[in-house]
């Protein structure tokens, strides 16, 4: 996924962002990619997610919503959608990509792409292992108080329930699986997908790996997971023509999967982690402004709270700023 924002000549950038996109696709996509404002999906055509999308655009428009960008700081006017659409951002992009990496695996037995490339999933995995295996009590109760749902500091990661957003091949899976968990759930909103990821799981020998078609924006898991996992998946989404308004749904739908106490770990391309951090805020400022209207019909309470981040991504120099070209940050669930 990387790549799919180029950061613009003449700006400021605080987080410089390399362009690694993946090998399928062609410069002739990436310029149609870059063409694609005006292409329609029939994403979200069900009454509920027109219902939410339309709360989210009132949210924008109301103005509480402020594009989260360290490069924005000098315009006069928020700008609302600093990611330009493309292809990327349309569930057709998505099955049409699958329906060839299924037939490259069926042919030659090719897994497809390892976004952000291997080193990245593999730092992603120990540094997760690790937070999960660290998270102490002293950090649970500072935001959470004492939660009766928090996974044990002592809890060994098999126990963990863990669901990957946006799954893709579910390689991401099968390493966490390498390194202990156990409970492992992963979704895409896209067929193709999902039965890539299942056909990779029973060859590696990791049959046990659940693996769903379920679009997050409007999920039909009524399962909490201890850890949700998502690598890229919050970058597409805002690649949508409605990418502001899909981000909005997008921490409404997580918030709630994530089990209270939860872990969010989120790895970025086209957010920085100062962005991530103010869009969570936001998200808390809405979620709280909800809680207060709503009053005596008891709370929602589901903000997230900011963890931990990789600091060990390789650095690079752009307009002689240094700056890593993505980001991981957990979240803690409240
Ligand atoms: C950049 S790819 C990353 C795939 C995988 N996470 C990885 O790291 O290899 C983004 C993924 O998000 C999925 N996706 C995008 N929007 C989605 C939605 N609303 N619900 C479920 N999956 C979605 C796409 O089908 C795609 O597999």
């Amino acid at each position: 996924m990387a790549g799919i924002r180029w950061p613009p000549e003449d700006s400021d950038l605080p987080q410089p962002r390399a362009p690694a996109v993946p090998d399928l696709i062609s410069d002739d996509d990436r310029s149609v990619a870059a063409d694609s404002w005006s292409i329609k999906s029939e994403y979200g055509s069900t009454l509920d997610d027109e219902q939410r999308q339309v709360e989210a655009a009132e949210v924008l428009s109301s103005g509480n919503f402020r594009a989260a960008s360290d490069y924005s700081s000098d315009k006069d006017e928020p700008e609302v959608n600093e990611d330009e659409p493309s292809m990327l951002g349309l569930q057709s992009y998505w099955d049409a990509s699958y329906a060839e990496d299924l037939a490259n695996f069926h042919e030659h037995g090719h897994a497809g792409e390892v976004w952000f490339g291997a080193e990245v999933m593999d730092t992603v995995v120990m540094w997760t292992k690790n937070s999960c295996l660290n998270l102490s009590h002293d950090q649970i109760a500072v935001v959470c108080g004492d939660c009766k749902s928090t996974p044990e500091a002592s809890q060994p990661l098999s126990k963990w329930s863990v669901l990957d957003i946006g799954t893709g091949n579910g390689l991401l899976l099968q390493e966490l699986a390498k390194q202990g968990f156990a409970d492992l759930t992963g979704t895409d909103y896209s067929e193709g997908a999902i039965d890539l990821a299942q056909n990779l799981a029973a060859r590696n020998g990791f049959s046990y790996i659940k693996f769903l078609v379920d679009d997050l924006l409007q999920t039909k898991l009524d399962q909490k997971f201890q850890l949700v996992m998502d690598k890229g998946t919050l970058d597409a989404i805002g690649l949508h023509p409605d990418g502001p308004t899909k981000r909005l749904v997008y921490w409404d739908a997580v918030a709630k999967l994530v089990a209270p106490c939860g872990i969010l770990v989120i790895t970025s391309c086209n957010k920085t982690k100062d962005e991530l951090l103010q869009e969570v805020e936001i998200f808390n400022e809405r979620m709280d402004s909800q809680e207060q209207e709503e009053q005596g019909k008891g709370s929602r309470g589901c903000a997230f709270r900011y963890l931990d981040h990789i600091r060990t991504y390789p650095t690079i120099m752009f307009g002689g700023v240094e700056g890593s070209r993505v980001c991981t940050v957990a979240f803690l669930r409240k």
